[in-house]
């Protein structure tokens, strides 16, 4: 369950959030581009996994730019009509989208093409709330957290890399996290890069 703390909280950012002027939106959203591209785990990383932004979220799109540019895969999350953990899309310019049970837009693309989380090398991934320490508040469903809850078995953890997205102003001291919150190996907003050691 989800203690009334981390409700609060995700309330209060969404509301921020979505308060930032559209001029504003589009300055972080250039600068986050421009610092994560340089980030040799982005130059690396041949499938990675995006969103579309929705409530306020700090905009990937010039990312993803780039990244079809260097001609990477770029994957858009999918949720299956039935079951709770994320399948991942491919997503290319002339991708048609359509309105998941969520009305959330995802890729048009036969379900033998999606992938799973263990098959990418990088997900970028939308958060409400996040501190230096890599805890990561999402909206409340889990499911980045389901679906990477393979990740939490290994001594050693190679791919996916996981990179939050998020505007500065979504950064709190210290977040109450769950047992099965999966942490971030890097937050990047429109003004700093945070390694997680
Ligand atoms: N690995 C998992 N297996 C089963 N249920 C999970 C798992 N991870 C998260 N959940 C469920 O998802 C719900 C929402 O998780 P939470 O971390 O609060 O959301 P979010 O990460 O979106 O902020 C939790 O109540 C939890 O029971
Ligand atoms: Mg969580």
């Amino acid at each position: 369950m989800n203690s009334p703390d981390r409700n609060q909280l995700r309330q209060h950012i969404r509301t921020q959030r979505r308060a930032l002027d559209p001029h504003l939106q589009e300055q972080h959203a250039q600068n986050l581009a421009s610092l994560l591209v340089q980030q040799p785990i982005f130059r690396n990383s041949k499938r990675v996994a995006c969103y579309l932004a929705e409530d306020g979220e700090i905009d990937p799109g010039y990312i993803v730019e780039k990244a079809w540019q260097y001609k990477k895969d770029v994957y858009l999350p999918v949720l299956p009509p039935t079951g709770k953990s994320l399948f991942f899309a491919p997503f290319s310019a002339d991708t048609q989208l359509t309105p998941n049970r969520f009305g959330i837009a995802e890729p048009r693309v036969h379900p033998r093409h999606w992938l799973r989380a263990r098959q990418l090398n990088l997900i970028l991934m939308p958060l409400v709330a996040f501190d230096i320490s890599g805890n990561r508040l999402g909206m409340g469903g889990g499911f980045y957290d389901r679906s990477l809850a393979f990740t939490t078995h290994r001594k050693q953890w190679h791919s996916p890399h996981l990179i939050g997205l998020a505007h500065e102003l979504q950064k709190v001291d210290s977040l109450p996290c769950e047992s099965w919150d999966v942490p971030l190996n890097m937050i990047a907003t429109e003004s700093n890069i945070y390694k997680i050691k």
